[in-house]
């Protein structure tokens, strides 16, 4: 063995035995106080006090360490003792967004956008499969071989998704989302997402209750643009929001939140976006914001959209505002219902008003791509008729997307219902006020 695999050896049982000593002493932690007992506590107290008692425990039986090897042991037996172990303070963290955990001992979190790498981890493979259990069994879940993956939510509402091997071969993975104060439709404009007309005229179509679907790919922003709009529902209606896993932060008082649950352990108990809908209807709802549509449950929106419950709001998976209308169309298809191409494409006709089309760029922006108003009457092929459209020019040296937002006068019978909801209408929408003047 030449000099530089000796020492790497003596490094590793150096880790190991300073491994095991962690547990050694969360054991002997455990053994002397019943956690139960610090309920009352807040976080900071029972940590306070942890500390104080793995101190005592250390002096009176440990071995002798210095200062500073005390104070990073003392800190990691009563992080493994306390909840979610060495996340703890990253949770605490408000700056953290996303906590990755990739094997006990690669821990990644994202931090203003950077992705870094932590020099810390999880005393062993076991600790951290314990910390998977306490976090999945909030939920009433269970991880192992039979169901090596799990969607759960923290208490303190953050998501978490864990996979464990044999599918994750790099060893227990868990990923949590933290979501980070709601971007306003306000913001987004100073993002340059949108153009100040464009959100006034928004803000306008959701007060006036249109129907309103916001598309794009995976992360282009459906959700957050979604939340933005939401923001424009007067405070005195009832809400109710219907999502797979809550996200949504809206702003008023009178908000219904409904999240879908997958089956339990037995396999029994789940409950479906659909359910949810059908339910949201007999709770007399003045707007449904359905998180993403994905599957029969469009047929249900559709319906509830076409029966009184207008101002709804979805989002829904697609690659432009042409393509978000035939996704609708096949997704509505996918219920055991089985209706007519014609009669579902009337029922889209009917219900849909409004497709906000996002996109996501090469320097990472993400923009309002098109608007494409649903034209097209009962009876006929669907006809989209674009009020914006959003034309990148290639990145100059700066890297940056530019373009320009081409914008055009909404059709008549829309303008109409604006004003006649006693909105206004910006003048390059094609509308002049609000005093019931039609556009020019
Ligand atoms: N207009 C925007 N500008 C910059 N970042 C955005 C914008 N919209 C969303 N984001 C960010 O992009 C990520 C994905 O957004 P999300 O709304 O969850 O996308 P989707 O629902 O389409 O998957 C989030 O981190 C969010 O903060
Ligand atoms: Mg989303």
């Amino acid at each position: 063995m030449g000099l530089k695999d000796r020492l790497e050896a003596d490094r590793r049982a150096e880790r190991r035995s300073d491994l095991g000593s962690v547990a050694h002493w969360r054991e002997r932690l455990l053994s002397e106080i019943n956690l139960d007992d610090l309920a009352m506590l807040d976080m900071q107290q029972r940590r306070t006090r942890l500390e104080k008692v793995v101190g005592h425990l250390l002096s009176r039986e440990g071995p002798v360490l210095s200062d500073r090897e005390r104070g990073v042991l003392v800190r990691r037996v009563v992080d493994e003792a306390l909840g979610l172990g060495v996340l703890e303070p990253l949770l605490e963290d408000e700056s953290v967004t996303e906590i990755m955990v990739n094997g006990h001992d690669t821990i990644y979190i994202e931090r203003n956008g950077k992705v870094e790498l932590l020099d810390m981890g999880f005393a062993s493979e076991d600790q951290l499969m314990q910390t998977i259990d306490r976090i999945v069994s909030q939920v009433n879940r269970r991880v192992d071989e039979s169901s090596p993956m799990v969607d759960a939510r923290l208490p303190s509402g953050e998501r978490v998704n864990v996979i464990i091997p044999p599918l994750a071969l790099t060893g227990p993975t868990i990923t949590i989302r933290r979501f980070p104060k709601p971007f306003t439709l306000q913001k987004l404009v100073s993002l340059g997402s949108l153009d100040t007309d464009t959100a006034v005229l928004l803000a306008s179509l959701v007060r006036s209750r249109f129907n309103v679907i916001v598309a794009g790919g995976t992360g282009t922003g459906k959700t957050t643009f979604l939340n933005a709009l939401s923001g424009f529902v007067p405070n005195d209606e009832r809400i109710i929001t219907i999502e797979d896993s809550a996200e949504l932060q809206l702003q008023q008082d009178h908000v219904i939140r409904l999240e879908s649950r997958p089956p339990n352990m037995e396999g029994v108990g789940q409950v479906t976006i659909r359910d949810l809908v059908k339910n949201s209807l007999r709770m007399r709802p003045e707007r449904i914001i359905v998180g993403e549509v994905r599957g029969a449950e469009t047929l249900d929106m559709l319906q509830a959209m076409n029966t009184g419950h207008d101002g709804s709001l979805a989002t829904v998976h697609a690659n432009s505002a042409q393509d978000a209308v035939y996704r609708l169309l096949t997704l509505a298809s996918m219920s055991e219902v089985k209706i007519p191409f014609e009669a579902l494409r009337d029922q889209i006709n009917a219900a849909i008003d409004v497709i906000v089309q996002l996109s996501r760029y090469p320097d990472g922006t993400r923009k309002v791509s098109e608007i494409g108003i649903v034209a097209s009457e009962r009876h006929e092929e669907f006809r989209l008729e674009h009020i914006l459209r959003f034309d990148a020019q290639p990145p100059g040296p700066d890297r940056k997307v530019h373009g320009v937002h081409h914008r055009f006068p909404l059709p008549p019978h829309v303008a109409q219902r604006v004003i006649a909801a006693g909105e206004s209408i910006p003048a390059v929408f094609g509308a002049r006020s609000a005093n019931g003047s039609s556009p020019a």
